[in-house]
């Protein structure tokens, strides 16, 4: 899969931010020594973790060159280190007090056996937390799959670790300035497996259907403003 272009993502950065702030301020614990972040990005989800917990040795994990370039850019304070968390995970050797992750794991498979081996990192009587976060079909060989659970597996897989967790829906009301501005939030994610099988003429083309797509469904506010209505699905579980 091509890698993911950090400048893009970094575009929507205050609004994609939001719910690492969110299910940070959710955890109860007040202390952390040492925090990993799964899928840190470009950052912002560490930082995040920094404000809450400034005496902590915070390390960011992700899969991307052009991502971790750009953390250690904008965050160099922060320890880096380039793994695929889909499988490896083992060789990570440390106990963490906090095991955090927004907006990855929906790009990592089996979430039956990768939420165990994430509560699996915590340290003794600590917290892990986890976010998720057509015509053209013919088009793609290998349509993008969304890897999740539905909410009562979720629930299931955490009630078999832990009795001390949460599960909740958030929806955030972005607000875009334009409809481009929603193809471009996508671009910078959810697109991306389904642009680089395309074409660069097809490419042109496939943007201007979804366009078209998002205008009829993201109506223009009175003051020209367009709400863009995402939810998201928070996990907080505790080992103790
Ligand atoms: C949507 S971004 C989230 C970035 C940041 N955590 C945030 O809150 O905005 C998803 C990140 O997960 C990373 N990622 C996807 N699959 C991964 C994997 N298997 N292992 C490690 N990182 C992965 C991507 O490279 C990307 O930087």
């Amino acid at each position: 899969m091509s890698d993911w272009d950090a400048k893009l993502y970094s575009k929507f950065e205050k609004d994609r931010t939001q719910p690492s702030i969110d299910l940070v301020h959710s955890i109860p614990s007040n202390e952390a020594k040492l925090i990993i972040d799964i899928g840190c990005g470009i950052g912002n989800s560490t930082m995040v973790l920094k404000k809450r917990y400034n005496d902590a040795r915070i390390i960011g994990i992700d899969s991307s060159d052009d991502m971790l370039i750009k953390a250690k850019k904008d965050y160099p304070n922060f320890e880096y280190i380039k793994l695929d968390a889909g499988k490896e995970l083992d060789t990570l050797n440390d106990k963490y007090d906090i095991v955090f992750s927004n907006a990855c794991i929906q790009w990592i498979p089996d979430h039956k056996s990768l939420i165990p081996k994430l509560f699996n990192l915590l340290s003794k009587n600590v917290i892990q937390t986890v976010v998720n976060s057509t015509k053209w079909c013919i088009k793609f060989s290998k349509p993008r799959e969304l890897f999740s659970l539905l909410e009562e597996e979720y629930y299931d897989v955490f009630a078999k670790l832990t009795n001390n967790f949460r599960i909740w829906e958030t929806i955030y009301f972005h607000t875009m300035p334009s409809h481009q501005s929603i193809v471009e939030w996508y671009k910078g994610a959810g697109l991306r497996p389904y642009l680089e099988q395309l074409s660069d003429e097809d490419k042109v083309s496939f943007e201007a259907d979804i366009l078209d797509e998002v205008k009829k469904t993201y109506p223009v506010q009175k003051n020209g403003d367009i709400i863009f209505k995402f939810p998201r699905l928070f996990m907080l579980a505790c080992n103790y």
